[in-house]
């Protein structure tokens, strides 16, 4: 009997983006974010330790070669693992995504949590939370430890709303129960991207736009915080909006520019602004590092919107999504 270690971490959609580091190596962020963790989009990754000296990596059931890019990142990200527990074992990883990767649906935040999830659960023999807690891993540890594969996924490990502080604190504000948005995902392009964002936040200092975001951003903090405290869509949409367009701006300004917003994303968002209104509907785009847009609205309104969205994008698949509860582990036993 094998012991496997199933982690299931979601994705999240960032409403006060992370953009920019203070410090690549720490993963220091330049300011705090703030985003919805969501519910359909996850990543689900299975550990259990082998003899060996290699880690073993499947990714959606292919084994990865040693030197596939996101094969590195996940060894170099279970090396600072290990040495952190001083545990040197090897472990067989084998990963899924509910969601494409690598196009702006956070695909490195739910993948880089549900690797250290599981990993630190193989290495630790915890079958549960608990289990990990009463061993001196509390969740915000575990996130903690997640931000240095990848910043957004220490947003990903609790429910609903959550805050990652500059200074490292992660904190959720609003479990999921407080209030369910749906978030509508247009999937311009399931194409992964040319440049990761890990390479794109290293230019943010050299935009021009840069150092006009950093001084008034804690004022967007405290305004999207209120916003989402007293559950007011009128007020929390137009500043994800600008949000969304700021953090596009800076990353269209580095040097060299960088290009996420394809033709096709730039056609679809002024459909959707006219749609939205001249039809007054409620609801509002926020956009990662990517061509997909994600549409902000109250949950009840999804069917609604879905059907609008329809007339416009046949041609485009449409993910539903809305506000979610966070982590999941398990453990089960295999003979293979
Ligand atoms: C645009 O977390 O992917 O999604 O820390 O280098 O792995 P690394 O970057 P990553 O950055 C994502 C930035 C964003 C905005 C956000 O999620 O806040």
């Amino acid at each position: 009997m094998k012991k496997l270690y199933c982690a299931r971490v979601p994705s999240n959609i960032a409403f006060l983006k992370y953009w920019g580091k203070k410090n690549s190596q720490l993963q220091i962020p330049a300011n705090n974010s703030l985003s919805m963790t969501l519910s359909n989009s996850y990543t689900e990754t299975e550990a259990s330790t082998i003899d060996g000296n290699q880690h073993e990596l499947f990714y959606n059931k292919e084994r990865l070669e040693v030197n596939a890019p996101f094969a590195q990142k996940v060894s170099t990200h279970l090396n600072t693992l290990s040495q952190h527990l001083k545990i040197n074992s090897k472990l067989r990883i084998v990963t899924q995504n509910s969601f494409p990767s690598g196009c702006g649906i956070a695909s490195s935040a739910s993948g880089l949590g549900a690797l250290t999830l599981s990993a630190l659960s193989a290495w630790l023999d915890c079958r549960s939370i608990e289990d990990l807690e009463k061993k001196g891993f509390c969740l915000e540890k575990i996130a903690s430890l997640a931000r240095l594969g990848s910043g957004s996924a220490c947003r990903s490990f609790f429910s609903g709303f959550t805050l990652w502080e500059k200074e490292g604190k992660v904190t959720e504000l609003f479990n999921s129960k407080h209030w369910q948005l749906a978030d509508t995902i247009v999937l311009i392009s399931p194409e992964t991207k040319l440049i990761s964002s890990t390479e794109a936040h290293k230019l943010a200092w050299t935009s021009p736009l840069y150092s006009i975001r950093l001084a008034q951003i804690e004022e967007r903090e405290k305004k999207i915080k209120t916003a989402i405290s007293k559950k007011d869509l009128n007020q929390l949409g137009p500043l994800l909006e600008q949000e969304a367009l700021e953090m596009h701006s800076i990353i269209m300004t580095s040097c060299p520019s960088v290009q996420y917003l394809n033709q096709a994303s730039l056609d679809f968002l002024s459909w959707f602004i006219k749609e939205r209104n001249s039809r007054s509907l409620p609801a509002y785009f926020t956009i990662d590092a990517g061509p997909n847009i994600h549409i902000i609205s109250e949950k009840f309104f999804q069917k609604t919107l879905i059907a609008s969205l329809k007339k416009k994008c046949s041609n485009y698949a449409i993910i539903p999504d809305h506000t979610g509860e966070g982590v999941k582990l398990w453990q089960k036993d295999t003979t293979n």
